[in-house]
């Protein structure tokens, strides 16, 4: 399976699917909304084309994400990747991509959607935080859940300590989601994603 991946910045959990890489998948294609992200340079290190569409440069976000599915379908991408991507995608470029986009997240949704996970988390006071690796819906950081990690929150955490423990998970099950839904391990059911029978179960990441 040829995968797309949407970034904005420094591209670990991007850098962390051009390591895995797999005889089912192979990242096809990296495409980022900021010029000179750090991520592309990566891609291109990898020898993986890379693309830059600005979305300041279209006049709406219609146009910004027809440029993106163009992209992505000339490619002949099968699975994209938001991986740090810094934009909220519209339910047009969801609904044309549904079942076949997924996000990370850093936190264990449904806790913490949206931006600054970990200060959240830190303040909340919970016990365990982690990363989600989930189906795209039209609401932010929302869709059926493929895989998650949870790490334990220590009680002298700053938010960068608690960051870097999620991130090293996150590098673990993004790899690994791309891997289940490249070999069709993984299909959605009543908005919840299942094993294919005759699959192993699952196996939990944080172990
Ligand atoms: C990650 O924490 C990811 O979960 C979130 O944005 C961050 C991107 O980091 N969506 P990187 O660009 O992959 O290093």
């Amino acid at each position: 399976m040829r995968v797309g991946v949407l970034l904005s910045g420094r591209g670990s959990n991007l850098q962390a699917l051009l390591d895995a890489g797999a005889a089912s998948w192979k990242v096809a294609l990296a495409v980022s909304n900021v010029p000179g992200a750090p991520g592309l340079a990566r891609a291109e290190a990898a020898g993986v084309p890379v693309l830059t569409v600005p979305h300041r440069d279209f006049a709406d976000r219609a146009s910004f994400e027809d440029a993106l599915d163009a992209a992505l379908r000339a490619a002949d991408v099968g699975l994209v990747v938001l991986a740090g991507f810094m934009r909220v995608l519209g339910p047009e470029f969801v609904a044309r991509w549904r079942d076949r986009l997924v996000n990370i997240h850093p936190s264990l949704l449904p806790s913490f959607r949206g931006l600054d996970t970990h200060r959240r988390a830190l303040e909340a006071g919970v016990r365990w935080h982690g990363c989600t690796v989930h189906f795209v819906r039209a609401e932010l950081d929302a869709g059926p859940i493929i895989l998650q990690a949870a790490v334990p929150v220590r009680p002298d955490d700053t938010e960068e300590t608690l960051a870097a423990r999620v991130l090293a998970r996150e590098h673990r099950v993004l790899p690994m989601a791309v891997g289940w839904i490249a070999e069709s391990r993984v299909k959605v059911e009543n908005e919840r994603v299942v094993g294919v029978a005759s699959d192993r179960p699952p196996v939990n990441p944080s172990q």
